[in-house]
């Protein structure tokens, strides 16, 4: 998704806004573009591409002290240096980035045409504020952008300069991410923390609906009202280097490393030394449980994928129905939620725009939101009732990993939380489990110990372009998540289905070759696990199996077995999922792929 950067100080402004573009990379794009104030002469350079195009066109030592930058991902119109922002009234007195969708853009845009003889150049609904703007400037830009956004509909991280007041940067946000950092004798906007982290830890989080004026030595928030608030700093105690590749290839394969790391963090840190879980943030006494008696859990993509398991997890250990929702589906079809519902919203970003509107959705049908949620401060963090923080750190590569064990992890916790507080849960198999997830990280090692394994067998099938992943049980929401993966890096057409399935129609599909990867770790379901793989190998395919260590008669039926360590079966995707993890980095680094930024995609959705 589009990022947007600022910068208003006495240092020249470019450096920083090109670093601080490099920073926002990770989220997608197809365009670059700044704007700088040079003695009252706005100055705008675009184009279309990676930013490199950009730095090629500029001259890093331009001598302006204030000057706003965006990374474009298309919505409304191709990518192309016209449509890149920033985007400037007919007199380029104004220049205006933003991050987001203005829904009644075209009725706007037909009233500047109409009424007021206004020429656009772009295709972008984002042009449209910078003309409204200027409508409404009289000599004062925070007045100018209140009058403006009054009459826009949509989501928006909105930052502007004017021509006539070279000192001045104003931001507002609703329903995208804005945040504010705060330095000495220069003040920055981003669209997230790594953009700013370079220059300051100290960041003011932005609410919806607020409005920011910036100098170099003063930050004031507003509300919709014009009234000042006031905001903590939000201190960032986490590093730089955490956001850097450190020697590995890609972020993506970093973050895959990284996860024993991230599992360790987000369990040991609620574990005290009786092994009692203590969730700090999650408010819900035995009291609370007993009222509900439904729980959704929604999210997007991986996140989904995560709440599939967390779903299983929560029936298994808290007996509570759940039901797991695509959030983008969910917000339309008018769900059975009401105060006896616990809504779960799950989300690595936190700012996921159909996750974010359905957890508002969920509240005003009068549930009680928890979150699971990576970026600490995000959106949905804020808004929630009760917060479990998954500790992946900073997600770069564009293709969730550490984030979705963690996410798995925060589930088990909260599902054996949930179980204990209901008393559903027997404490034999709640210690049983508590001390199987310590072993995780260890366990974790041993996989990833073996990842020369994938990385052959990425290197024989890599050209292969017919891929299926299945499995039965959580083997199946695990065959999901790993076709994913595999279609999001590698850009590879491959599905997932429940291997029980197949001979309701899939199996017409398998002929010589087809490269299945058949996860077969549940040991209720093994058996049926083996006869589906000899089906399929009996119509021709090659079959990748991925088993439990002790499970050898796997190597009778399957052409190739990855062993997990064993383990017990509600736990066994939090090992079972990074050889498919592996094996699509793999695949797309062979293919020569961008596999940190794989095309069309954007790390944090925020337009619906
Ligand atoms: O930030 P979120 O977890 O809310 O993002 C949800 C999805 O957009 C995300 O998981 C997406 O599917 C990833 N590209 C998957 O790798």
């Amino acid at each position: 998704m589009c990022g947007i950067v600022g910068y208003v100080g006495t240092n020249k402004a470019v450096p920083y806004l090109i670093e601080g573009l490099s920073k926002l990379e990770y989220r997608g794009y197809d365009s670059a573009g700044i704007a700088v104030n040079i003695n009252k002469d706005i100055q705008v350079y675009k184009a279309k591409g990676r930013l490199k195009n950009l730095e090629a066109i500029i001259d890093m030592d331009m001598d302006s002290v204030i000057g706003i930058g965006h990374t474009r991902w298309a919505t409304h119109g191709a990518p192309s240096d016209v449509n890149a922002h920033p985007h400037m009234n007919q007199t380029r007195s104004i220049a205006v980035i933003h991050n987001g969708i203005i829904e009644n853009y075209m009725e706007i845009k037909e009233w500047l045409i109409h009424d007021k003889q206004v020429e656009f150049v772009s295709e972008t609904d984002s042009e449209v504020i910078a003309h409204l703007i200027d409508y409404y400037y009289t000599g004062d830009l925070l007045d100018a952008v209140y009058k403006a956004v009054d009459r826009m509909q949509g989501a928006y991280a909105i930052g502007v300069i004017a021509k006539q007041e070279p000192n001045r940067l104003v931001a507002v946000r609703k329903d995208s991410p804005l945040i504010v950092g705060l330095g000495e004798d220069e003040n920055f906007i981003a669209s997230d923390i790594p953009a700013l982290l370079k220059y300051t830890r100290n960041m003011l989080l932005i609410e919806n609906d607020e409005f920011v004026d910036l100098t170099k030595d003063k930050v004031t928030i507003y509300n919709s009202l014009k009234q000042e608030v006031t905001r903590d700093v939000y201190e960032v105690t986490w590093d730089i280097d955490s956001a850097e590749k450190e020697g590995f290839e890609h972020f993506t394969l970093k973050e895959i490393f990284e996860q024993p790391k991230g599992v360790k963090e987000t369990l040991m840190r609620r574990l005290n030394a009786d092994d009692e879980i203590v969730l700090e943030g999650v408010n819900l006494t035995s009291e609370i449980l007993k009222d509900i008696n439904k729980v959704y859990i929604v999210a997007c993509g991986t996140a989904y994928h995560a709440g599939l398991v967390g779903r299983r997890a929560i029936e298994n250990f808290a007996k509570i129905p759940v039901e797991c929702d695509v959030a983008s589906e969910f917000r339309y079809r008018d769900p059975f939620v009401d105060e006896r519902t616990l809504f779960i919203a799950v989300s690595q970003s936190g700012e996921t725009l159909d996750t974010l509107q359905s957890l508002r959705e969920a509240k005003r049908k009068g549930a009680r939101v928890l979150s699971i949620v990576n970026v600490v401060g995000s959106s949905v963090a804020r808004e929630s009732d009760d917060l479990l923080y998954t500790w992946a750190g900073p997600e770069i590569g564009v293709a969730s990993t550490k984030a979705y064990t963690t996410q798995l992890i925060a589930f088990y916790m909260l599902a054996l939380h949930l179980g204990r507080l209901n008393g559903r849960l027997d404490m034999v198999r709640y210690h049983e489990t508590i001390t199987e997830l310590k072993n995780m990280p260890a366990k974790l090692e041993v996989v990833l110990g073996q990842s020369e394994k994938i990385q052959k067998l990425a290197a024989s099938q890599f050209n292969n372009e017919k891929v299926f992943f299945m499995g039965r049980g959580v083997d199946c929401d695990l065959a999901y998540e790993g076709s994913l993966k595999l279609k999001e890096i590698s850009y590879i057409n491959s599905f997932a289905i429940a291997a029980g399935e197949l001979k309701h129609g899939t199996i017409a599909l398998i002929e010589d070759d087809t490269f299945i990867v058949a996860l077969a770790t549940q040991n209720a379901l093994y058996d049926k696990m083996l006869s589906n793989i000899k089906e399929v190998k009996a119509r021709g395919a090659h079959v990748f199996a991925i088993a439990k260590a002790g499970n050898d008669q796997i190597l009778k039926t399957a052409d190739e077995v990855f062993f997990i360590p064993d383990t017990m079966d509600d736990l066994a995707p939090i090992l079972a999922v990074v050889p498919t993890q592996l094996l699509a980095y793999y695949v797309s680094a062979l293919r020569g792929n961008d596999v940190d930024k794989p095309r069309n995609l954007a790390k944090s959705v925020t337009v619906e």
